[in-house]
């Protein structure tokens, strides 16, 4: 992607590839208020302009990450720089190479994770700490919930981490004006439904375990339920090519396919991935598409 773009942190199925198609679709619904039901990482509400947005995750500690960038922004900022300063510059003014600092990251989280819960950073009652921790965390590993920690062969992890505090202010400065939510996927929508509303629904990989909290086939059964009877506008992209989602869903609005450079489903590098989008509002570029395109398959 060559869009300049902002992103707080690596995230499993963060919508890096789909961004630009899914900001044009959004921007040009006429809606004034985003609830980003599945908010994640926060990468499609961070990159959204002219409207509201209501960021949901069910997961507690995204939700206190978004909540301490709001509420403690400077000493989160100044906790991630300290964490940066001690491991890379531990004497005060050493410049290493990328490989070198990747390594440090690398055997940093290693015996961290193998000296159990010791570490400073871990002080769970300290909700600031425990944002700084789940930033790293996110930002070092490759892959799951952070559990699994980035090699040479992976974007140096340093790099990463520089790149959240190079644009930390302007993150800081879009989630001050969100509204946070701490809610199933359920309550949130019958909380903000109304006619100026837009749900942008992103929700978990049916069949894989990626975050804390997963998606079973009746979750997406009653979330079917749900936006069939919504009075806001919704988009709602899934993986193609699932019998079961189809079988729920029906016939997409319009497929498209995207490189997958993403390795934690097996895919190799060169591979692309087929998305499946629905919504029940009309998108001009898309609906042209869908006329020139019309998926072959029958559903
Ligand atoms: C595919 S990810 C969203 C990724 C996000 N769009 C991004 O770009 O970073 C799905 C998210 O749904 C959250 N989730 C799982 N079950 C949920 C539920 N019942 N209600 C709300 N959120 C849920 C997970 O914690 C996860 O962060």
């Amino acid at each position: 992607m060559t869009m300049d773009y902002l992103r707080l942190m690596k995230y499993p199925g963060a919508k890096t590839a789909m961004l630009p198609e899914l900001t044009r679709i959004i921007g040009g619904s006429g809606c004034k208020v985003v609830v980003d039901v599945f908010g994640g990482s926060g990468l499609v509400s961070l990159n959204l302009h002219g409207v509201s947005v209501v960021y949901n995750d069910l997961d507690p500690e995204l939700y206190n990450l978004f909540l301490q960038i709001k509420n403690n922004s400077s000493r989160l900022k100044r906790l991630l720089i300290q964490r940066m300063d001690e491991l890379f510059h531990p004497g005060g003014k050493e410049i290493l190479q990328n490989r070198s600092r990747n390594e440090i990251v690398r055997k940093a989280l290693i015996q961290r994770a193998s000296s159990g819960h010791s570490n400073k950073y871990e002080t769970k009652s300290d909700p600031v700490l425990r944002a700084e921790e789940t930033l790293f965390r996110f930002n070092v590993s490759f892959g799951g919930l952070g559990k699994t920690y980035s090699t040479d062969r992976e974007k140096s992890p340093a790099r990463y981490i520089e790149k959240t505090i190079a644009q930390y202010d302007m993150i800081s400065a879009r989630v001050h004006n969100w509204r946070l939510e701490n809610l199933d996927f359920r309550s949130v929508v019958e909380k903000y439904d109304s006619s100026e509303v837009l749900f942008y629904l992103d929700p978990p990989y049916p069949g894989k375990e990626w975050y804390n909290f997963n998606f079973r086939d009746d979750d997406f059964r009653e979330l079917k339920l749900l936006i069939d009877r919504v009075a806001g506008q919704y988009i709602l992209n899934v993986d193609d090519n699932i019998p079961m989602i189809t079988g729920i869903f029906g016939r997409p609005t319009f497929l498209r396919s995207y490189p997958s450079n993403n390795r934690n489903d097996g895919s190799r590098p060169e591979e692309s991935k087929k998305k499946a989008f629905y919504m029940n509002f009309d998108d001009p570029v898309s609906s042209k598409d869908i006329k020139s395109k019309r998926p072959r398959r029958s559903y």
